[in-house]
């Protein structure tokens, strides 16, 4: 038995080619984003129309069928503002206009229209936390006396000691090193420190301040304006700092996800168990109660548009309990499942962090979101088959402990996507996990440019690993990322791409991309989106069994096949990750059932 790649009968077949009618096809009314299936672009990795060697928003223009064929529901495309880009565009310069690197505001528009046009939805990036250096709101600051409008629009503060020679407090940045920088005044001699929860470029705003907050109200709406169908708040727990920013210091005990500030990216709180139920020390610069008065208000912005917009955050909150705060009814939509993403392959943490999600959410009426991979983690085809722990934005390279078997790996991707793509709520994947990608461990050195690989002394490999370009046709140069002449990707691909190119599993019966495309339009046929989850028993602690609606899912975490306790028929599969024998679920494997 292999994986079914037509549709069953009675669906529509879901290619979209470009004859298609130029009108909106996005559907009113409904919720969309209770069940969606949101596919993540990082700009820079998806396709690059000028040939330059780094994506572009004509790129994606042109690859949007692609998408429309696989089935996805909305896109969110990753910062495209302009930027110096010392933190690929999380860096952001100017947020009412498009890096000359990605295009110009009339290939948004562009991109925009086509998406719609296809059905698509498209939420874009918002970087609330910190602006760029090259701002000229910092710029402003830097000029600016001590004191002035100008500065209280960010975290300046004096130093401690005599000559103010020593930093405000002892926050460590989330890259690595310490979380302040010395300015110079005009006259040459050492001035004010300013907070930078990231990199030294990335100047932290001070969202106590009514300007800030009226600015960004405007950047809410000049994108909405322009059409789009929401945000991805980045950082969305970091805005507001406790006051009197006291010192801190992370707690010993790493746990399974970091040692402290600087080894949790964006400030997953360190030692956190996906099951814990206490709420662990919250650290002064995250998840501070001020924030969700700065998202009602976002809330009221965007209810100022029709056509349901909305707002998911980037918040690394740990109990699940406590970010649900974050999607009260008249705050965001959705947040980012973070404690899914950190949950292991295996069967008790899967079904407790399930429980635990739908759970909390459903306590402020919110949906649960899943996701197993984005720009800043391992990819899941090889993080499931790590054997040694991995401190999450710490990445991994030639040096790392514990590196996956890759086959090992995509095995257990595509089950663990399985089971995500049948829970209901909504699911967000990111390009290339379509393809099975793993990470791109052998990456040189001296390619890389993440700036936590800088801030650690190359003690941390960073993730760059997971942003390499993602390959389209097998054979070509740049695997059809760019164009056959354009310049080399802006990180370099390996050599061994070409099975995952698109071009090599398009059609093919049993490939990842058509895994993914079988199960996103049988999760749209079976309306597992806004389904219910009902666990099923008797299939031994290493499965994770539920009926979602008229679906019966098993996934087999563990080692060693388990007998298949159903009575079925070849035509009760409706999907399946590998090859099923007739009565066992092999190891590393999940199944989709008529139930
Ligand atoms: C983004 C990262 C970025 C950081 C700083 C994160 O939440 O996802 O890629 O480096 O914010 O903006």
């Amino acid at each position: 038995m292999t994986i079914e790649t037509s549709p069953e009968p009675g669906l529509p077949d879901t290619a979209v080619t470009d004859a298609q009618p130029t009108e909106t096809l996005i559907a009113t009314g409904g919720e969309w984003w209770r069940s969606a299936v949101i596919y993540q672009i990082y700009p820079r990795s998806f396709a690059d129309d000028d040939g330059d060697g780094i994506g572009d928003l004509v790129g994606i223009t042109k690859r949007l069928d692609a998408l429309a064929e696989l089935g996805v529901d909305a896109i969110w495309l990753s910062p495209f503002m302009t930027s110096p880009q010392h933190d690929a565009g999380y860096d952001v310069a100017d947020y009412c206009d498009v890096d000359p690197l990605f295009g110009t505001l009339a290939d948004f528009d562009a991109m925009l229209e086509k998406a719609h046009a296809l059905g698509i939805r498209l939420i874009v990036d918002l970087v609330p936390n910190h602006t760029s250096w090259d701002h000229a709101w910092f710029q402003e600051a830097l000029a600016a006396p001590e004191g002035s409008p100008e500065r209280d629009r960010y975290m300046f503060h004096d130093g401690k000691g005599p000559n103010g020679d020593e930093m405000p407090n002892n926050w460590e940045s989330v890259f690595g090193g310490p979380m302040w920088e010395r300015t110079t005044n005009p006259d040459g001699t050492p001035g004010q420190w300013y907070l930078h929860i990231f990199d030294k470029s990335q100047p932290d705003l001070n969202w106590e301040n009514p300007w800030v907050r009226e600015q960004f109200h405007g950047i809410l709406r000049f994108w909405l304006d322009r059409g789009v169908d929401g945000f991805r708040v980045d950082v969305a727990h970091g805005l507001i700092k406790e006051a009197g920013l006291p010192d801190y210091t992370p707690p010993e005990d790493a746990g399974s996800m970091g040692g402290g500030a600087a080894d949790a990216l964006v400030g997953l709180e360190p030692g956190i168990d996906a099951d814990a139920d206490a709420d662990p020390a919250t650290p002064p610069y995250w998840a501070q109660d001020g924030v969700h008065e700065i998202y009602r208000g976002w809330h009221a912005v965007l209810e100022e548009y029709d056509g349901e917009r909305v707002l998911c955050a980037e918040a690394w909150v740990e109990p699940l309990t406590k970010l649900a705060r974050w999607v009260r009814p008249d705050e965001m939509q959705q947040a980012f499942n973070f404690t899914y993403l950190s949950a292991g392959w295996s069967a008790p943490e899967l079904r407790s962090v399930i429980d635990g999600s739908i759970a909390a959410f459903a306590t402020v009426g919110a949906p649960s979101t899943w996701v197993l991979s984005n720009h800043d983690v391992v990819r899941h085809a090889s993080r499931l088959a790590l054997t040694a722990e991995n401190l999450q934005g710490a990445g991994i390279g030639p040096n790392s402990p514990g590196l996956p078997d890759t086959a090992v790996g995509l095995r257990r991707a595509r089950a663990a996507t399985a089971v995500m793509l049948a829970l209901p709520g909504s699911a967000y994947i990111y390009q290339g996990e379509e393809l099975g990608l793993p990470e791109d461990i052998y990456l040189p050195d001296e390619a890389r440019q993440d700036p936590t690989w800088f801030r650690t002394n190359h003690e941390k490999y960073g993730r760059d690993g997971c942003r390499v370009p993602i390959p389209w046709e097998a054979g070509a140069p740049t695997y059809g990322f760019g164009p056959a002449d354009g310049a080399a990707s802006w990180l370099p691909q390996p050599a061994d791409w070409d099975v995952y190119a698109r071009s090599s599993q398009q059609g093919v019966a049993g490939s990842t991309l058509e895994l993914y495309k079988l199960a996103l339009r049988l999760r749209a046929a079976h309306a597992l989106g806004t389904g219910t989850l009902e666990w099923l028993g008797g299939y031994g602690p290493e499965v994770v069994a539920f009926r979602n609606g008229d679906v019966t899912v098993i996934a087999n975490t563990g080692s060693t096949p388990v007998e298949l306790p159903v009575e079925r028929s070849a035509d009760d599969v409706l999907l399946a990750t590998e090859p099923l024998t007739e009565a066992a679920l092999p190891a590393d494997t999940a199944v989709w059932l008529r139930s």
